[in-house]
């Protein structure tokens, strides 16, 4: 089977490489082609780990060998299922999808890996919505075995069980959820996130000492800066923005210090600087 992924950031990599782990033919599709190579890279490196820790049997550049990486949104026409992972904007996926549908043959599901937009106005975006639905998975893709799975009114049975088990057959351990503003995960993540830049923001406490209370109080492998960093800021904020306007409740609005640092160019992990500073990685 040929899986499509459009967009080659940070989720959409993770996605082609777990079909591709999975023995499934992939193309992974970015219009820029430094984010094709730097994609590569990264996969082989996360292929790499995966094979020190035994957790994969078969070599990185058998797997890479599965997944062509191209710039041409066309050549989609021969994959099973494509799956959209551009940035969290509406108007870019609302474009994305149609054009995604405007390639796929008629029979072909695609899936948006959207963490809030409504699949509902998504779905008005494809010319078959009845073979539409939001797949969402969670960073590092290769490592959290999570997927939101969010029909639209209009997704039809068959294709919602179909791409169930294609995503139990590649791995992944699937919830259902509404189109629900935020889904499950987001609406409760983000106002969690939201409450400890606040607490950072009022001068409560450190963000050291925010993220040590959850990590060595509630065990979670990181606090919520860092997960924010983790995720993105931009994309925390993108988040918080649609939860706010959905929802219509100022208990979504995304604190000043983070519109602060998105528009300062403090992305987290991927630009160095959040609320923690990092290494980059580069090609
Ligand atoms: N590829 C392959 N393997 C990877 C990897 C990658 N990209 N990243 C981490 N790993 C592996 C490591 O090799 C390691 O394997 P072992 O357990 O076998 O040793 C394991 O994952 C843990 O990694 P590390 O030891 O390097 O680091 P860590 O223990 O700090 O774990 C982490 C890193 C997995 C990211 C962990 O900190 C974690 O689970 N954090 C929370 C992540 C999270 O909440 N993600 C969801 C974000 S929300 C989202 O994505 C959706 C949204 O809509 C916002």
């Amino acid at each position: 089977m040929k899986v499509g992924v459009v967009g080659a950031g940070t989720m959409g990599r993770g996605i082609g490489q777990i079909f591709a782990q999975s023995g499934h033919d992939v193309i992974i599709i970015d219009v820029s082609p430094e984010a094709l190579n730097f994609a590569r890279k990264d996969i082989k490196n996360s292929l790499e780990r995966l094979l020190k820790k035994d957790k994969i049997k078969e070599a990185p550049e058998t797997i890479l060998g599965r997944i062509e990486f191209l710039g041409d949104i066309e050549s989609l026409k021969s994959c099973a299922i494509v799956i959209e992972a551009v940035f969290e904007r509406i108007d870019i996926k609302k474009d994305t999808l149609a054009k995604i549908s405007s390639f796929v043959s008629e029979d072909a599901v695609i899936g948006s890996n959207t963490s809030s937009i409504s699949i509902d106005v998504l779905s008005r975006s494809v010319k078959r919505p009845e073979r539409f639905l939001g797949i969402h998975f969670f960073n590092p893709v290769p490592v959290m075995s999570l997927v939101e799975i969010v029909p639209s009114e209009a997704t039809s049975r068959e294709i919602l069980e179909t791409t169930t088990e294609l995503l139990k057959s590649v791995g992944k351990d699937p919830v259902f959820s509404k189109n629900f503003p935020g889904f499950i995960s987001n609406r409760i993540l983000m106002p969690m996130i939201r409450e400890a830049i606040l607490t950072y923001e009022q001068g409560i406490a450190s963000p050291s000492d925010i993220d040590k209370t959850f990590m060595l109080g509630m065990n979670h492998p990181m606090g919520p800066l860092k997960l924010a960093d983790f995720i993105g800021l931009d994309v925390c904020y993108d988040i918080m923005e649609v939860l706010y306007r959905d929802f219509g409740n100022p208990s979504f609005k995304p604190p000043i210090t983070l519109k602060n640092l998105v528009d300062s160019g403090k992305l987290g992990v991927k630009s160095g600087r959040g609320f923690y500073n990092y290494k980059v990685k580069k090609e």
